[in-house]
């Protein structure tokens, strides 16, 4: 399932956040999937027109605080270390890399199907947040 269908069938099953403008632009979204006791965030997207305006940190405040009211154990995503608005980003929201030892079977598994698909494996990790 690739593209537009991909996405309306998260919206019809996982859990989504989106940044809607006053005048009615839709500028990013957060999709996330609840496994276990945790979010994972799927994709966090905004715009480019609109980046750089606080719209991504909000998004992602509202899954954490999501996360904290249904008293998840905590958040995870994979993403790019050495992008700046990717794993530094995270880190100063309170997110912790993950080393290999550290990294769960399903996120192994998650950075595995990346890494198959042609991103580069020493560029990619997997992060956590503890709420509990
Ligand atoms: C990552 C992304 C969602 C951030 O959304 P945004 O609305 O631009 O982000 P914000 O304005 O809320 O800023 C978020 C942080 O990224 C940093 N950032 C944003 N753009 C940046 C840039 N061009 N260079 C360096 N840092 C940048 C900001 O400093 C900010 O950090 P801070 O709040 O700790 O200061 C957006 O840039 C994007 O969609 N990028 C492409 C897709 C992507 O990389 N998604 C994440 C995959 S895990």
């Amino acid at each position: 399932m690739t593209g537009a269908r991909q996405h309306l069938h998260a919206i019809e099953t996982q859990d989504i956040w989106v940044a809607e403008l006053p005048d009615g632009v839709l500028a990013g979204f957060l999709s996330a999937e609840q496994v276990d006791n945790q979010l994972h965030i799927q994709e966090l997207s905004v715009s480019q027109p609109f980046q750089g305006q606080g719209i991504g940190r909000k998004l992602l405040l509202a899954a954490i605080e999501y996360s904290r009211e249904r008293e998840l154990d905590g958040l995870t995503l994979t993403t790019f270390r050495d992008v700046p608005w990717n794993a530094p980003f995270y880190q100063r929201s309170g997110f912790e890399t993950l080393s290999a030892a550290e990294t769960s079977p399903r996120l192994l598994a998650i950075l595995r199907q990346e890494i198959d698909h042609g991103l580069p494996e020493e560029r990619r990790c997997a992060m956590w947040l503890r709420l509990l």
